[in-house]
């Protein structure tokens, strides 16, 4: 069994595996030595040979426990055939959403537009090195796919509130990212994850209509992803009520982000949790990255717990506090 697998299904606290959220990225410099010769991401994504190369990266560096497909949540858009471009500093750009045109798109079709993903997947998977290790594939939360369709970027840089005025439209929008999710999932675990971490970060945005939006959508993804035999971790960034979230969706595992009380949440929650340390600490020095991190793993010593971050780790991070948030870790129990 995989690390992850075994604290999901064996309830394990005896150990703590450990991988961090955005781990094959830009602090890496030899992720950002292919990324200036490969500008378009997009492209980058769907090169399974590079794809498999950078999600390999942080492994052979740090050894953590599980690796993390370089993909994007943006890829369900540009498989529905919504344009998705990346530019410097503005973060994502989507093209004009046509539901007509995107309720004729039928699964081969999408399945072919994403395959190079799922060969990256299967080629990953049975790379020597994650003997022993988990593969996580992943996807974004309905309502945070519906977010970057209708909004076009980031709500980071703006967002109109009136987007969420339509029902109707929005209704029918999630059932299509649903549908399209569903397979998504299918395919990644048929070419080899082990694992399906749900990112849904722009659940903090809704004040009402979580029932709809998210708690539904994102139970009927979980319950297909528990289908396929494979835990299912998600990630509901800067909901209120994780308790709640939990109870409602029932994922196999909860990444908690780092502005929710870790003590707060061993009292409610029984389920197995992931993550919590605010990327920001190990902007800092290794005293205070140790004093953080033994703070959570006390925490969480008699619990379930998989170590990573509360939000992906920083750019400008240093490669030698990820070394000793590692040996930390390690070090641990
Ligand atoms: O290492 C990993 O975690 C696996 C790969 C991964 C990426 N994106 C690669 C990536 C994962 C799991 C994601 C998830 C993702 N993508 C989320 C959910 C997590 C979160 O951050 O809230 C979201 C919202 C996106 C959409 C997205 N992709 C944004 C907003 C951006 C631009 C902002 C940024 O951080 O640059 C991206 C680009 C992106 N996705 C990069 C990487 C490594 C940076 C690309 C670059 O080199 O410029």
């Amino acid at each position: 069994m995989t690390p992850i697998q075994k604290c999901v299904k064996e309830k394990d606290t005896k150990i703590n595996p450990i991988w961090i959220m955005r781990q094959a990225g830009r602090y890496l410099p030899e992720f950002r030595e292919i990324r200036v010769k490969n500008p378009d991401f997009i492209k980058l994504c769907l090169n399974e040979n590079l794809s498999s190369e950078i999600t390999l990266q942080p492994i052979n560096r740090f050894d953590f426990d599980a690796a993390i497909i370089f993909s994007d949540i943006l890829m369900l858009p540009y498989g529905l055939g919504q344009e998705v471009k990346f530019e410097k500093g503005l973060g994502p750009k989507l093209g004009e959403l046509n539901i007509n045109k995107l309720e004729k798109i039928n699964k081969d079709k999408f399945s072919r537009k994403l395959d190079p993903v799922y060969k990256s997947i299967y080629k990953t998977s049975s790379s020597p090195i994650l003997k022993n290790k988990d593969l996580i594939g992943f996807v974004g939360a309905p309502w945070t796919i519906l977010v970057y369709m209708i909004n076009k970027m980031s709500p980071k840089n703006s967002l109109s509130k009136k987007i969420f005025e339509d029902k109707l439209f929005i209704k029918k929008l999630i059932a299509l990212i649903v549908k399209f999710l569903k397979i998504h999932v299918e395919n990644q675990v048929k070419a080899g994850a082990s694992v399906i971490q749900i990112f849904d970060s722009w659940a903090g945005l809704l004040e009402e209509n979580i029932f709809e939006y998210i708690y539904e959508p994102t139970l009927d993804l979980v319950n297909h992803v528990k289908r396929l035999g494979v835990p299912v971790i998600c990630f509901p960034r800067g909901i209120n009520d994780y308790k709640s979230f939990c109870e409602e969706v029932k994922p196999d595992m909860v990444n908690i982000d780092y502005n929710i009380d870790p003590k707060k949440i061993i009292n409610e929650i029984k389920i197995p949790v992931q993550g919590g340390l605010d990327p920001k600490v190990l902007l800092t020095n290794k005293e205070n990255l140790n004093i953080e991190v033994i703070k959570y793993l006390q925490i969480f010593k008699d619990h379930p717990y998989v170590f990573n971050l509360g939000h992906g780790i920083l750019p400008e991070t240093k490669i030698e506090m990820v070394e000793e948030l590692v040996k930390i870790v390690r070090d641990f129990k």
